[in-house]
């Protein structure tokens, strides 16, 4: 049998945590026959930590024939020790009365914290996923945080949107969502992520001219995966928890075992492709195979998608200016 992985995730007492780590534990992440070690990180915080030690319990309670181990920690620099995946969940959340300056700051540290740890006892290959927010430029601060790490390690979560996306469309069309294929969400995990249905296909049938509708694409599809998050909070009375789970499995799943030439969409590090400035952490379509992802090239770029992926680079452009006197 094979030789377990090491799975690191921050924020493991969590909403998000609760509903990632059995998923993971029972081999929805890295296959059926992947034994795991999970390396879990919370806050020192007594709340925390009991709350974490709770979440353990049930794990163990669940016997899982892949779980091969449980750590509890509070520290990145024991957490992150030859982890071969690290899935970035933890975050400093928006509290009253504070300011975008003041999240990005807090969030800046948290990241640069964790950049370094991942840098100094990570596995060399490890495999980051950045889900918690702002996704993209909490992953690049993890990113610069980490020069003897290969950039490409780091990537952000903007598969929530692309599920959201594609499940929109479903319901539009009628049609099952697995059937849907080349789906793309350009930049960043925010309501000016440009999530793209134009090479969109469904049983080879392309989307566009089925759905016809220019009008219902701009002013609902768009909004409506835009706002999705939102709406959740409305509805809910919390930030949507199971969803965003699901996306991080699909991310790590896909990236880590391939997507047989499907396109999937990832938060990574630009190489320039599309004009998006090197090191920008962008949601482009990719394909994964052996571990590697590859952005889809060659894609055309009409003036509507050209506007709504310059507004999402300058807002990702911003974010990153606006950290990087902290880096
Ligand atoms: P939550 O507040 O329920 O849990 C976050 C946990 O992280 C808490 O237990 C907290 O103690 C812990 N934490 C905070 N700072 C930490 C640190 N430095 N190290 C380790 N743990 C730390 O929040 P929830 O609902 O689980 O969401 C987590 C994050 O994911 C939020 O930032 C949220 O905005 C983000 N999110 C991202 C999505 C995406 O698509 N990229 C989708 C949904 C949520």
């Amino acid at each position: 049998s094979k030789k377990p992985v090491r799975v690191a995730v921050t924020g493991a007492a969590g909403q998000i945590g609760y509903a990632l780590l059995f998923r993971i534990a029972s081999g929805e992440m890295l296959g059926k026959d992947q034994p795991v070690i999970l390396q879990l990180l919370e806050i020192p915080d007594e709340k925390a930590q009991n709350a974490l030690k709770g979440v353990i319990m049930e794990l163990e309670d669940c016997a899982f024939p892949l779980l091969a181990g449980i750590e509890a920690h509070s520290d990145p620099m024991t957490a992150f020790k030859d982890t071969d995946y690290a899935l970035l969940v933890g975050a400093r959340p928006r509290g009253p009365g504070m300011e975008r300056a003041d999240l990005l700051a807090a969030n800046a540290q948290i990241f640069t914290v964790q950049g370094k740890a991942l840098n100094a006892v990570a596995s060399r290959n490890v495999k980051v996923l950045v889900v918690g927010n702002p996704a993209n430029t909490n992953a690049y601060i993890a990113m610069k945080s980490a020069p003897d790490l290969p950039a490409k390690n780091f990537t952000a979560m903007l598969r929530l949107d692309h599920n959201r996306a594609a499940s929109q469309i479903a319901a539009k069309t009628g049609k099952p969502v697995g059937s849907i294929e080349k789906l793309a969400v350009w930049g960043n995990h925010s309501p000016t992520m440009y999530a793209d249905y134009r090479f969109a296909t469904i049983d080879g049938q392309a989307v566009k001219p089925l759905i016809n509708d220019e009008e219902w694409n701009r002013n609902t599809f768009l909004p409506t995966v835009g706002k999705r998050g939102a709406a959740i909070i409305a509805a809910r009375g919390l930030s949507s928890a199971a969803s965003a789970a699901n996306a991080a499995i699909d991310h790590m799943r896909d990236w880590a075992l391939g997507t047989n030439g499907k396109w999937v969409t990832m938060g990574v590090p630009s190489d320039g492709s599309y004009g998006i400035p090197k090191d920008v952490m962008f949601g482009f379509p990719v394909t994964t195979e052996n571990g590697e992802y590859k952005i889809v090239q060659g894609l055309e770029i009409d003036a509507f998608s050209q506007e709504c992926i310059n507004k999402t680079l300058a807002e990702l452009t911003d974010e990153q200016n606006g950290v990087k006197h902290l880096l």
